[in-house]
């Protein structure tokens, strides 16, 4: 479960110990908040993306987070899809009560408003921390993405968090609205999960389109990442087929991870439980797999 007393044990509460340890030349090993300087790493901000529905981006968002938090990064989780799937895997307490949400803050960043202090709204998680969300974020998408600037808003709210952060992993709805051109625009690489679906691998398409007309407007830097095959059975034919299209239609242009998270009933007794996999059972299958996906990525760059 996760504390939604934000609060004391969320480490960018740590206040002016925080802000000496910033300063100081040498930083405190305990101290994950990376110093400015030449021994700086950029903090690394990946949405998980896809239009299709149930393909694994809530469970991706938060296994991938988990893995990486148990390297020793500093993580935070952004919970951008109304359905606030994220919000509930991860154990936070009545998201439908929080003042705080990705609702608010992106309303106030549209607004033009000053944001609150992190420590109001983000709150710390089994080795991660999450800004949660609830259906409230809906109404984003319905009454404010038309508005000029709306697709920046996201972006806004990520900046100051950047230096606090090592990674920072957005999980999208399944949609390629407002939200997740948000998601996008705020983004360094995009992570997409497909499963051996006919129809999971036929909504790239239209994923990839939004990516270059992102790049092309918004966000040049943001790239994709690559193709995460997830909730694989490698023996069934359904796999075979589906991977050999997806090998034969992108690999030429888009990368395809080496990792492949096998199907497991682990994961969905996890969700039940409101926990990552990694904490439900450390050496199963899928969490072995969440970990090596994380290695791997982090020797992407
Ligand atoms: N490796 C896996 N093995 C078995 N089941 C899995 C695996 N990964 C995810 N699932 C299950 O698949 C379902 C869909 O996963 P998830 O909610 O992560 O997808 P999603 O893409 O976020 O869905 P949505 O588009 O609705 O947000 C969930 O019930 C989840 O528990
Ligand atoms: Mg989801």
């Amino acid at each position: 479960m996760c504390n939604n007393r934000t609060n004391q044990q969320n480490p960018v509460n740590k206040g002016i110990a925080a802000l000496v340890q910033f300063f100081m030349p040498q930083g405190d090993p305990e101290n994950k908040i990376k110093m400015k300087g030449s021994d700086k790493q950029m903090c690394k901000i990946y949405a998980i993306a896809s239009m299709k529905g149930g393909v694994t981006k809530t469970t991706t968002s938060l296994n991938l987070a988990t893995a990486l938090g148990l390297t020793g990064k500093k993580v935070l989780m952004v919970d951008l899809d109304p359905q606030g799937s994220l919000s509930i895997c991860a154990g936070v307490e009545n998201p439908d009560k929080l003042t705080h949400t990705t609702y608010s803050l992106l309303n106030a960043a549209l607004n033009e408003e000053e944001l609150p202090e992190p420590r109001e709204y983000i709150i710390p998680c089994e080795k991660i921390d999450i800004i949660p969300c609830n259906i409230k974020l809906s109404a984003f998408e319905l009454n404010r993405g038309h508005e000029i600037g709306a697709e920046k808003a996201l972006q806004t709210v990520i900046e100051p968090l950047k230096e606090l952060y090592d990674v920072i992993i957005i999980d999208t709805p399944p949609s390629l609205g407002i939200l997740t051109a948000n998601a996008l625009t705020a983004s360094g690489g995009v992570i997409i999960p497909v499963t051996p679906q006919l129809l999971s691998a036929v909504g790239m398409k239209m994923l990839i389109k939004t990516i270059q007309k992102i790049q092309k407007h918004v966000n040049p830097t943001v790239t994709i990442e690559g193709v995460l095959m997830s909730m694989c059975d490698t023996r069934t034919n359904l796999y075979k087929e589906i991977s050999e299209i997806m090998e034969k239609t992108y690999s030429q242009t888009v990368r395809i991870f080496d990792t492949i998270i096998p199907h497991s009933t682990k994961v969905g007794e996890a969700n039940l439980r409101q926990q990552s996999v990694l904490i439900y059972d450390e050496n199963s299958k899928p969490s072995l797999a969440y970990k090596k996906f994380a290695e791997e990525l982090m020797a992407n760059g």
